[in-house]
């Protein structure tokens, strides 16, 4: 059911890889609320094609941006206010990469171009969507900037290795930049603690289908969906969230704030039998 929450907004969308992207979803969410918007990847994701199927059912125009160079995010918001019309309403970093990971190297033996590259690639870019917006004032009073984070940020997580550590700047960011944009334009700044989502990013970490059913069990409501992800989104892109700003947003099913759950201890206790 659509509310037209974004009647009007105009906003820039990244990370929509394929079906199971949450960028994906958001998008699907920010058309039927009434949102005109652009698409942005990598080049090289662009090469999958798949973003041309969502840019066609959304009638959004595709960017290409790598999200940690400068020069590609002035193209994209240039580019982006000249096809929309004006300033943006909302901007997703929906990005996240380690090469550690996807090479499966340990948390003891990481490679420290490859860590760099994580950091660049999924928390300086944050940054550099901010400075760039605020540099080239691309973003309305009131805009809304959210990024996508976990809680390994926050407790370890062994196989997360240095995305954990990128998470953590990529939330610190958000409250480094909430507060500059806040001041300079009331634009607000948010990540989204997202619980475990079965995706391209989400399942290449090791261990991830155990750590999905750990989560699983011990949230109350369960895990968040990707769907349920971008519907929480939505309301922070639109009008009824103009206050909150500089957070760290858990959207888990209650994972974070229980220490064991029942149906666990159920579980253990099967085990011991
Ligand atoms: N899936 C999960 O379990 C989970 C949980 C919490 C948070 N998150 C976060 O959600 C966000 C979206 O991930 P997802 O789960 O939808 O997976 P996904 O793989 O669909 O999306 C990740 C996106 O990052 C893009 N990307 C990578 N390098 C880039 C670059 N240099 N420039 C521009 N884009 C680049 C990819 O092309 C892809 O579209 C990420 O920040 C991820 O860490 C995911």
């Amino acid at each position: 059911m659509a509310y037209g929450l974004l009647k009007g907004k105009k906003g820039i969308i990244s990370g929509a890889l394929d079906e199971k992207s949450i960028a994906w979803k958001v998008a699907l969410k920010a058309k039927e609320e009434g949102a005109s918007f652009v698409l942005t990847n990598a080049p090289i994701a662009m090469r999958m094609g798949e973003i041309n199927k969502l840019a066609e059912i959304c009638d959004a125009k595709i960017i290409a941006a790598d999200a940690t160079s400068v020069e590609d995010l002035q193209n994209l918001y240039t580019q982006s206010m000249e096809h929309l019309g004006g300033k943006v309403d909302f901007v997703l970093h929906s990005i996240g990469m380690s090469p550690n990971i996807r090479k499966g190297k340990e948390y003891g033996d990481l490679n420290y171009d490859w860590f760099l590259k994580s950091i660049d690639v999924s928390a300086l870019s944050f940054h550099k969507f901010m400075q760039v917006a605020e540099k080239l004032d691309a973003i309305n009073e009131w805009g809304s900037v959210v990024g996508l984070s976990y809680i390994a940020a926050q407790r370890t997580f062994p196989f997360y290795t240095d995305m954990a550590d990128a998470k953590a700047v990529l939330e610190s960011i958000a409250r480094g930049y909430g507060y500059r944009y806040g001041k300079a334009k009331n634009v607000r700044v948010n990540t989204i603690s997202q619980s475990p989502t079965k995706t391209t990013a989400g399942t290449g970490i090791g261990g991830f289908e155990s750590f999905y059913d750990f989560a699983d069990i011990i949230s109350p409501l369960g895990n968040a969906s990707a769907d349920q992800c971008a519907d929480y989104i939505i309301t922070l892109f639109s009008d009824l969230t103009r206050m909150v700003t500089m957070q760290n947003l858990f959207h888990d099913g209650g994972y974070s704030n229980t220490g064991i759950s029942t149906d666990l201890l159920e579980k253990m206790g099967e085990l011991k039998k």
